[in-house]
């Protein structure tokens, strides 16, 4: 603490991201990154781009906003693009929901939505999970404030149906609803169909996951063009330029190559399922899954302790030290080989 510091710089928490050890050697399944590169094409128009670095990029990012729209099926007036879902989120939080009145979230979700609330002054309620970690669905009608909440649920990788989205939508007709769609490529049914009957729905992605543009820092909204027009009013409040040329470029190429993007996903859905039947082998439980990493907990291990000796051994995965989950690992999904290894060096821990 500081005394020149700000009242807002003083209530401040902020979120702490995932150890971003990048060491070759080391198998990084902390931080829900994909563990294949992005699309060629994304790397061809970064090169293209390179050569107009001296010049400000679109501030509208029109090119990605439409290639987006098309992927969509939506109109470019309904997407918003910004410096990752975080950014997306931030905006957001600034864009709808207002001091004094009670936001509501998940109390198991993602951790940076009681850093935005108390960042932005903003109430909140923790809406607990049922006991099976599903959502309890009558604990978010006629919220205050508004809603966020992620789907599928992180970080438990429980996905809720588009029945219970709308059951929510329908409770609060009047308030913001929030759907975090960070994991819906790995998932069921995307909540931006119901878009153009609910206007007061915004659903935000980000390309860090599916996409593998962790690295590009790009995400995005989808909604009812009203919602939209307050994003923009906020980004140009706060940085015209939120999305460089080069985020700008390779993030519009990766929403071009579509084959690829359904190849990778596959792939990774694939060595989900192959990597739930190893864990349950050696005695985790696991939730079930929409997502692109597990939740899982072992009767006879300590999860904290379990990190640490995994990290010994050069394998990084999550874990929260927070009530209800101390329990869980959060284990990303990687290739086949690396979850192999994983279930190898997990077995030799296990068995000491
Ligand atoms: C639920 C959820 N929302 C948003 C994000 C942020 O993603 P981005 O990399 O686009 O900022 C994450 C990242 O892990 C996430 O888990």
């Amino acid at each position: 603490m500081n005394r020149l510091w700000s009242e807002m710089t003083r209530r401040t928490e902020p979120y702490i991201p995932g150890e971003q050890l990048n060491r070759p050697e080391i198998i990084k399944l902390n931080t829900n990154e994909n563990p294949y590169p992005p699309s060629p094409r994304t790397g061809e128009a970064i090169q293209r781009e390179i050569g107009r670095l001296q010049l400000y990029p679109s501030p509208t990012a029109d090119g990605l906003c439409q290639a987006i729209a098309e992927r969509e099926n939506l109109p470019a007036d309904h997407v918003f693009v910004a410096n990752g879902s975080d950014e997306v989120l931030a905006f957001s939080f600034m864009a709808f929901f207002d001091p004094g009145q009670t936001i509501r979230f998940p109390d198991i979700s993602y951790s940076f939505y009681p850093v935005y609330s108390k960042l932005f002054n903003i109430p909140y309620e923790e809406v607990p999970l049922r006991e099976s970690f599903t959502l309890n669905l009558d604990g978010f009608a006629q919220a205050e404030g508004g809603i966020i909440l992620p789907n599928p649920n992180a970080p438990t990788g429980i996905y809720e149906s588009l029945d219970g989205i709308r059951e929510i939508l329908e409770a609060n007709p009047d308030r913001p609803v929030i759907i975090d769609e960070a994991y819906i490529d790995f998932a069921g049914p995307s909540a931006a169909v119901l878009i153009g009957e609910y206007d007061n729905l915004l659903v935000t992605r980000t390309t860090s996951k599916s996409r593998s543009l962790a690295g590009l820092r790009v995400g995005y909204a989808l909604g009812h063009p009203g919602l939209i027009e307050a994003l923009v009013r906020i980004k140009d409040s706060f940085n015209s330029y939120t999305l460089d040329r080069l985020a700008q470029a390779g993030a519009e190429a990766a929403f071009r190559d579509e084959t690829y993007f359904r190849e990778t996903t596959k792939r990774i859905v694939q060595t989900r399922n192959r990597a739930v039947e190893q864990l349950g082998a050696l005695g985790f439980r696991v939730l079930p899954s929409s997502a692109n990493f597990l939740f899982c907990t072992h009767p006879e291990a300590d999860a904290e302790k379990l990190c640490e000796k995994l990290k010994g051994r050069g394998i990084l995965v999550r874990h929260f030290s927070k009530p209800r989950i101390q329990d869980y690992l959060r284990i990303t999904v990687g290739t086949d080989e690396q979850m192999d290894r994983l279930s190898k060096v997990l077995s030799e821990i296990l068995c000491k």
